[in-house]
């Protein structure tokens, strides 16, 4: 049996089974060096951010060697990486309690004041962690789920999912991004198409039951200027993909609302196919700290086709803050639909590696802390799945078969989730074998959850 603790000791970067791009690589680089000063409380200044920068890119901004957007993407890979490592102790916590750690977290790191000329062509402001979370919870993931971050940006909106326990599908245009998130997630395949024809790209076979998404809200691929309706755009294609009865969740600009008159006749037609559930703007002052106030809008919408398509929900109105936001999708967002689909074995796999100095992945378990409150151990074995697919054996879904178990208990029966071969890479968790602790600096207050505290 595998020792997890020592897997999860392994840093992130060694569990690649994919070459890394020399910029996504010094990125990651930088992300690592800053990550004992956010573990330990201390904020990122701009004086550290360019030492951490200066000694993965070998040499100085006035140099070239780095833009300070690429600062900024290192910045946000370093959240991430603490994310995975402390996360699964936060969500032991109250989610107010989340909140307020995910606040710490994000004030930790410098404002996002400069940008670039892709970052402005694209948009990337990424989520806000907080924010992520909150969609999280709107989605209602659970380790079942397929969950498809169709602009994933440096994954801020899609590590919430990974920390629910679900299996990801990403895509990201932008070619440092998706090479970063190639590295950030080294068990999933991070695709780079247009994600506003989403559901033209994808394999066929491919059914998320969860959709989270954060689009661009009014730009396109290859067009100059302002397109207006981008954002429905995304959010059409990505439901066309959703499974039946799955939730798709968007962050968009506060004015795509379903009560706004430019935007009925859209909202309508993407009625036919789901339904929307909640839909709520959200004030500017959350996205400071990523270099906009822009107001912004959480929808829910249902993959159920709505009685009357034109009858649209009456939205809240703005919400404050995240914790009122929070508020009210705990109240009023209803539980999720039945799922008709269930996992496609064209869930992709890390791109296989041409590279002869591909660093080898040790086989790895699945993370043994049960991430809903119904879930047992079974038993536990494990098999390398990516050694026996690299040495040519039979695709995953004919190949015999050793069981890596771990069943959960629902109503009182007790059923395997999976035996094998699982319908991802073998290695799909090797990034959430973590240790479900707080580092010392972050468990001095309220908003700082112990390890012993359990809600
Ligand atoms: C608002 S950001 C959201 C990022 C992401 N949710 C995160 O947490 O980092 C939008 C992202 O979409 C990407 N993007 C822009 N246009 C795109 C397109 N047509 N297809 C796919 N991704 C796109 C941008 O590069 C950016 O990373």
């Amino acid at each position: 049996m595998l020792d997890v603790t020592a897997a999860a000791a392994l840093p992130a970067a060694s569990l690649s089974l994919v070459p890394a791009s020399p910029q996504a690589a010094q990125l990651l680089a930088a992300a690592e060096a800053l990550s004992p000063d956010i573990a330990a409380g201390r904020a990122v200044d701009a004086r550290t951010l360019r030492a951490a920068m200066v000694a993965a890119c070998g040499g100085s901004d006035a140099e070239g060697a780095w833009t300070w957007k690429d600062g900024y993407e290192a910045c946000e890979a370093a959240q991430l990486l603490f994310l995975r490592r402390f996360g699964p102790a936060m969500r032991q916590r109250p989610r107010a309690a989340q909140l307020a750690m995910l606040a710490k977290l994000a004030t930790l790191l410098p404002s996002q004041t400069r940008r670039s000329e892709e970052s402005q062509a694209l948009q990337q402001f990424s989520t806000p962690i907080g924010l992520g979370l909150i969609a999280s919870v709107a989605a209602g993931v659970t380790p079942t789920d397929l969950v498809l971050e169709p602009s994933a940006g440096t994954g801020l909106l899609a590590i919430f999912a990974e920390l629910a326990g679900a299996t990801l599908v990403l895509n990201e245009l932008a070619e440092t991004r998706a090479d970063l998130l190639a590295q950030l997630f080294p068990a999933t395949s991070v695709t780079r198409h247009d994600a506003a024809f989403i559901d033209d790209h994808l394999d066929a076979g491919l059914r998320p039951t969860v959709v989270l998404m954060n689009p661009p809200f009014s730009a396109a691929a290859h067009v100059d200027g302002r397109v207006a309706e981008a954002a429905l755009r995304h959010i059409g294609s990505a439901l066309a993909r959703l499974a039946e009865g799955g939730r798709l969740v968007a962050i968009t600009g506060a004015n795509l609302s379903p009560e706004a008159p430019r935007w009925r006749d859209g909202f309508a037609r993407l009625q036919e196919r789901g339904t929307v559930v909640f839909s709520a703007a959200i004030d500017g002052s959350v996205y400071a700290r990523h270099g906009t106030t822009t107001e912004t809008r959480l929808t829910v919408i249902d993959r159920v086709p709505a009685a009357a398509p034109t009858a649209l929900p009456t939205s809240h109105g703005m919400a404050p803050d995240l914790a009122t936001l929070l508020g009210w999708i705990e109240q009023d967002v209803p539980p999720r639909q039945a799922v008709a689909a269930t996992f496609s074995s064209a869930v992709p796999g890390p791109r296989k590696a041409a590279s002869p100095v591909l660093r080898r992945a040790r086989p790895v378990a699945r993370s043994l802390a049960p991430t809903s409150a119904d879930a047992v151990r079974l038993a536990y074995e494990t098999c390398d799945w990516g050694r026996r697919r690299a040495a040519g054996s039979a695709p995953a879904s004919t190949s015999p078969t050793r069981c890596n178990r771990f069943g959960s208990r629902r109503l009182g029966r007790t059923r395997r989730r999976w035996c094998s071969p699982p319908p991802w890479p073998r290695s799909r968790h090797l990034a959430q074998a973590t240790s479900p602790t707080y580092p010392p600096a972050w468990s001095d207050g309220a908003c700082c959850p112990t390890p012993s505290s359990r809600r």
